[in-house]
């Protein structure tokens, strides 16, 4: 659980988003696209779930893309080339079901972008006959800036159409990710969007497919502790059945999430997570 590389890819006016290659060989062996691991930084840290952005089995290792936001994450930024995490656990959640849809929208949110990119390069290899294509994609990549856009060169080479969408148009088209998806599906035919990133634009995401007829696959950011299915701490309704984000997610049809319910619940340790906490007790100078 070593790490092997550390790369700060977006950094904006103090936010940071950090690209991890750790050694994990049993991981890199069993990683599909959707998997994600559960990190714990140190013996006392919290356990947070992180997505498989990306497996090489040969050097044995995995990628993990995170943006830095409570304690946890500043911690595990602060790691460096050399460092080990103290416990990592995975693959875990079921993995996307990699087939040949047709044509695919992904949309991809902030740091959601670092979870579509392994979606989109499997439905693009897709497992069809030799010579064949695969899915034909199309990515949506939203950003508040130019500065926090993550992944545009990995994206545009596993899609054959790239949209960027910033929000105050420092780059690409000014506008939300929605818009764009708005317009494709008001012109042609799609046959899957899947979505990743903040609930408010999943929520609308699956709202805009549903006009248009398109089923919506979002991978949900619940809440976790075990990642096992023993806690019940990562509980989402979907299509008024309770379901566990870790186990039977964490992706699941848009249209059946109760997304008032989810916002709700990631809310409920909001006071804490806005605790200031003193950094040096966990970081070395
Ligand atoms: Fe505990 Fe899913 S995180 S049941």
């Amino acid at each position: 659980m070593k790490i092997l590389s550390k790369e700060v890819i977006a950094n904006y006016a103090g936010a940071r988003i950090i690209k991890l290659s750790v050694f994990a060989p049993e991981i890199s062996l069993k990683a599909r696209a959707g998997n994600f691991v559960v990190v714990m930084v140190n013996e006392k840290g919290e356990r947070i779930p992180l997505t498989i952005v990306d497996a090489d089995s040969k050097a044995g290792s995995i990628t993990l893309i995170f943006q830095e936001a409570g304690l946890t994450t500043r911690i595990l930024g602060a790691l460096d080339a050399g460092d080990k995490l103290y416990a990592l656990s995975g693959p875990l959640g079921h993995a996307t079901e990699i087939k040949n849809y047709g044509k695919v929208i992904l949309v991809g949110g902030g740091v959601g972008i670092a979870e579509i990119l392994p979606v989109a390069r499997a439905l693009k290899e897709a497992g069809l006959p030799a010579g064949q294509a695969g899915n034909h994609i199309t990515a949506i990549l939203g950003s508040r800036n130019k500065g926090m856009l993550i992944l545009e060169a990995e994206l545009k080479s596993a899609s054959d159409q790239l949209y960027i969408m910033t929000d105050d148009g420092s780059y690409g088209l000014r506008g939300f990710t929605t818009d764009i998806l708005k317009e494709l599906l008001s012109k042609d035919k799609y046959d899957l969007i899947y979505s990743v990133g903040p609930i408010p634009m999943m929520k609308k995401v699956t709202e805009i497919a549903a006009e248009y007829k398109v089923k919506t696959l979002v991978s949900l950011n619940a809440l976790m502790v075990d990642a096992t299915g023993m806690c019940g701490c990562c509980r989402v309704s979907i299509f008024g059945e309770v379901k566990f984000s870790c186990v039977d997610g964490p992706e699941f049809d848009g249209s059946g999430v109760d997304w008032a319910e989810l916002e709700k619940r990631n809310k409920a340790y909001s006071i804490q997570e806005k605790h200031i906490c003193n950094l040096s007790r966990y970081i070395k100078p």
